[in-house]
């Protein structure tokens, strides 16, 4: 089975990486090195550049992965800042700044970063659309789960499997892996 190595810090990440590369036949091991991230108003530079850092650090293939939180109504926040907001605000606090707000549509955009030692990364990207919930809902996973609904369940009240079978991360990984299937 082929390996690649996931530099995150994130436990979460790693665990639903596992369960949608494996069936794929591609085995992910974690390295926590961490890298720079970029200050960008998109994910993909901050997902390349992180990845070829990583790599000719690591002298390895690698993978990476910026996700964000992209709310329409609130001009697209807290997106590339998601970390940063969900670590000050949290979502109780980004339920508030969303209280009066009729349109509840907004996108978790995933950025991964794929890249060998010396050479350029490559991203490839997965979105999935959505809403905010009016409160938090269910204990599943991580981060903004709570209060991303797709389908009218938030993505805490959904199985692993589910989320794993529509989320933006599984929509990213999925084309990474037939990348490589290709012979890359
Ligand atoms: P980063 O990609 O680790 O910078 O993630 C940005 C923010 O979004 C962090 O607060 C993460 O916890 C959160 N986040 C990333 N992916 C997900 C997800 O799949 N569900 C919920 N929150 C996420």
């Amino acid at each position: 089975m082929r390996k690649i190595i996931f530099v995150t810090g994130n436990p979460h990440k790693v665990r639903e990486a596992e369960e949608i590369l494996s069936p794929l036949g591609i085995n992910v091991e974690q390295n926590n090195c961490g890298y720079p991230e970029l200050q960008e108003d998109e994910l993909s530079p901050i997902a390349a550049f992180g990845a070829e850092w990583a790599a000719n650090l690591l002298d390895n293939e690698v993978m990476v992965d910026d996700s964000g939180l992209f709310i329409e109504a609130l001009g697209e926040f807290p997106g590339p800042y998601s970390a940063y907001v969900f670590d000050t605000l949290g979502n109780k606090r980004v339920l508030k700044l969303m209280e009066d707000e009729i349109n509840r549509r907004a996108v978790f955009r995933c950025a991964i970063g794929y890249c060998r030692p010396g050479e350029k990364a490559l991203v490839f990207p997965g979105d999935v659309e959505g809403e905010i919930s009016k409160e938090m809902r269910g204990n599943a996973g991580f981060g903004y789960d709570p209060i991303f609904e797709v389908n009218g369940m938030t993505f805490g009240e959904m199985e692993d499997n589910e989320k794993n079978s529509l989320s933006h991360r599984y929509r990213a990984l999925l084309k990474l892996a037939e990348w490589l299937k290709e012979g890359h």
